[in-house]
């Protein structure tokens, strides 16, 4: 994996570690950062030494304290749209990634951040993280996926009412509305959470695991039909090496030993 300007990159035990690293700005995605997002998905779907993915931001103050301001203010309609559209396009990257996202959330999750967080399969938070779509005191609305993900995740009046006041909420009250998977009292407690997590998944089919993330995706695409998705999935299931090993493992007793073929 090469260098970045803005995100930290480290590989350890199959699992590629991000820190976006604007620790100055609270860790707020600019173009560049994004791109270099776009970069590393592209690169982590064909790796075949990264099986796992955990975002997280650098320091205590802030996951990512949404998109950069600084860029914001000077947009027109053409280049809006754009800005819109290439967001969504990088974070519709991570959602559909066949290895498992996690993100860790450790303060500010704001904007671009909290969307950035909704985007990944799971979000581990930190308890002093603090979730919320403030982009209405801008006079904007969420532009990377925003306005769908939190109402699929946490239903449309409370997604309305974050959206519409820009409030901010707590790391608790995240998790009661299922924006939140776990929360835990320090950043390495969330990594350790993630890290758990991450490893019982590594031990089952990886086959399996990208089709859950296709077939869970499905159901959220108005045009698309989740259960004949999942019939596809079921049936490719069967056809792979890794359901003969997992079910032989079960008949005769043993630990399956999964490759992914
Ligand atoms: N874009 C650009 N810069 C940002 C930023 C963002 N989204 N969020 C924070 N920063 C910068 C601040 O401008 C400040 O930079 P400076 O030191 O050069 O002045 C630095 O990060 C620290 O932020 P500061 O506001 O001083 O910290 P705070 O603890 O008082 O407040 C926040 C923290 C997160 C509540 C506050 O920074 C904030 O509201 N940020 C914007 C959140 C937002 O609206 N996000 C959606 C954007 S679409």
């Amino acid at each position: 994996m090469a260098d970045f300007k803005n995100i930290r990159t480290n590989v350890k035990d199959s699992v590629l570690y991000l820190s976006i690293n604007r620790e100055d700005k609270m860790n707020a995605l600019n173009f560049e950062t994004l791109e270099e997002l776009r970069s590393i998905f592209e690169e982590v779907s064909d790796n075949k030494e990264i099986k796992a993915v955990i975002i997280t931001g650098s320091g205590e103050r802030a996951f990512v304290a949404g998109a950069d301001i600084s860029e914001i203010a000077s947009l027109n309609e053409v280049n809006a749209r754009k800005f819109s559209e290439s967001g969504q396009e990088i974070f519709s990257m991570i959602e559909n990634c066949h290895k498992p996202v996690i993100a860790v959330t450790n303060g500010y999750t704001l904007g671009g951040g909290c969307e950035l967080a909704m985007a990944c399969h799971m979000r581990i938070a930190t308890s002093n993280a603090k979730f919320g779509q403030p982009e209405v005191n801008l006079g904007i609305i969420p532009g990377y996926g925003g306005t769908q993900r939190l109402t699929i995740l946490i239903g449309r009046g409370k997604a309305n009412e974050l959206m519409m006041t820009g409030e901010m909420i707590g790391a608790e009250e995240a998790k009661s509305l299922g924006l939140v998977n776990h929360v835990l009292p320090t950043k390495e407690d969330a990594m350790q959470k993630a890290e758990e997590i991450i490893s019982k998944i590594l031990s089952k089919a990886p086959l399996a695991i990208g089709m859950i993330i296709d077939c869970v995706n499905s159901s959220f695409i108005p045009d698309e039909n989740g259960y004949q998705t999942e019939a596809n999935s079921f049936a490719r299931c069967v056809k792979s090496g890794d359901y003969k090993e997992g079910t032989s493992a079960f008949l005769e007793k043993r630990q399956p030993r999964f490759k992914g073929e």
